[in-house]
């Protein structure tokens, strides 16, 4: 017998249903719009520096100079951690993916904080600016420690202009930094995603600011989430080259197999973050001198957008967001980490706010099993 006194409704995934309010960010999936706070993306990606978004979504306007500054030095205040991190990430970076690396980071630097054990909005609020100021040292530690390569620690105060100089021991080029820095911008915060929602559950239990982070690094770390721009550049190499691309395409298509960086649960459009990073896969190509990657993807696009274009499906951030970092140097396998570089910003201001109004996580899963009671066989008696 099937227990009875439930609510029948159900949503699998929770597709549809709306478990929080916010006035952080927008995604307006029909008329291909991303807002922060009420801006347009492309103009936050085009005239601000990525401290000024995260200050954006986490205070609600843009800072003037002033605040920018005062913000900068919270960031900046406590941002490098010591040599017994890096071994551990050392560690684990040596067998698993260096998701488990960041997440282990995340977790030991709470473990070192003595105000993890707070929970009130001013702590989270200091704990979580402590852990930002010290996230472009840790991921850009991971990919060191990846690499096979010492940790360097910088003084540079700019959060994208550290992760680079970290991560590969020499100043960046300006365009490199206006690249980088762009795509941060674009990844700072989308919606009700799951390593999201994975923040605020753990935050709505007033667990602390790096427990939240964490829950969402852990999230983030899924290929369904995640993982799909590495997937993405794996299946352009593979492809190889334009002239292969309608056959390759079309044969997976028909074996229904899922072409990664393409479709998307709430864009039925052309997503403004591929627009936008488009366009700089378009001028790395060029810088570099090696276009065969991006030529293969743009013939890509165009053979998806003919046979799919008519059911709303596109190329999404994860399509050219892939070959961007791997022109700036990264290695596949960094991707991932350098989303939560980006996201922490969305998992922070999304997670504060929430605690302005907080209420437990608390959904109820539909009974399917026998509701008996089932007679009860002792261990010696059972067959
Ligand atoms: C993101 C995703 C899960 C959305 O799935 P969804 O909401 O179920 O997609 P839709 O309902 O719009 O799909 C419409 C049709 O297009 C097909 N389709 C969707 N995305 C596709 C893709 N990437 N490759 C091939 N076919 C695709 C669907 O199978 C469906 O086909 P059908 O009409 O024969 O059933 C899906 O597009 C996907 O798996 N994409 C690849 C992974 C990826 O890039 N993820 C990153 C997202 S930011």
């Amino acid at each position: 017998m099937i227990a009875s006194n439930q609510n029948t409704e159900f949503a699998r995934g929770l597709e549809g249903v709306v478990a929080a309010e916010t006035r952080i960010g927008f995604v307006d999936g029909i008329n291909g719009r991303l807002v922060y706070r009420g801006y347009n993306i492309e103009e936050l990606a085009e005239s601000s520096t990525f401290e000024e978004v995260t200050y954006l979504l986490l205070y609600g306007k843009l800072p003037n100079k002033s605040d920018l500054a005062n913000f900068k030095n919270k960031l900046n205040a406590d941002n490098h951690f010591d040599d017994k991190l890096f071994r551990v990430l050392q560690d684990c970076t040596k067998g698993s993916h260096p998701m488990s690396a960041l997440r282990t980071g995340v977790s030991y630097l709470g473990g070192l904080d003595k105000n993890s054990n707070k929970s009130d909005l001013a702590s989270q609020e200091s704990m979580g600016l402590k852990l930002m100021g010290k996230f472009p040292s840790l991921v850009a530690a991971i990919n060191r420690a990846y690499s096979g390569h010492e940790m360097i620690k910088s003084n540079e105060p700019d959060y994208t202009v550290r992760f680079l100089e970290e991560s590969f021991g020499k100043k960046p080029s300006e365009f490199e930094v206006k690249v980088f820095r762009t795509a941060l911008i674009l990844h700072a915060d989308h919606g009700m995603n799951a390593s999201t929602f994975a923040s605020m559950v753990a935050i709505s239990t007033l667990s602390d600011m790096y427990s939240a982070v964490t829950a969402a690094i852990s999230s983030l770390k899924g290929p369904l989430h995640g993982g799909a721009n590495e997937q993405a550049l794996e299946l352009l190499e593979r492809i190889g080259s334009a002239k292969n691309a309608d056959k390759i395409v079309g044969e997976m298509l028909e074996k229904k197999e899922k072409i990664m960086g393409f479709g998307h649960r709430v864009y039925k459009v052309y997503d403004p973050r591929a627009k936008i990073l488009k366009g700089y896969a378009k001028d790395l190509a060029k810088h570099t001198g090696k276009s065969e990657l991006f030529e293969t993807a743009e013939e890509v696009e165009k053979v998806m957008i003919s046979k799919l274009g008519t059911k709303g499906i596109f190329p999404n951030v994860d399509f050219y967001s892939g070959i961007v970092y791997k022109s700036l140097g990264f290695d596949p396998k960094l991707f991932t980490p350098i989303f939560a570089l980006s996201r922490i910003s969305g998992w922070f201001a999304r997670s504060l706010e929430y605690l302005h109004d907080n209420r437990l996580f608390r959904p109820r899963s539909m009974y399917k099993g026998e509701v008996g009671p089932i007679k009860y066989v002792p261990l010696e008696d059972r067959k």
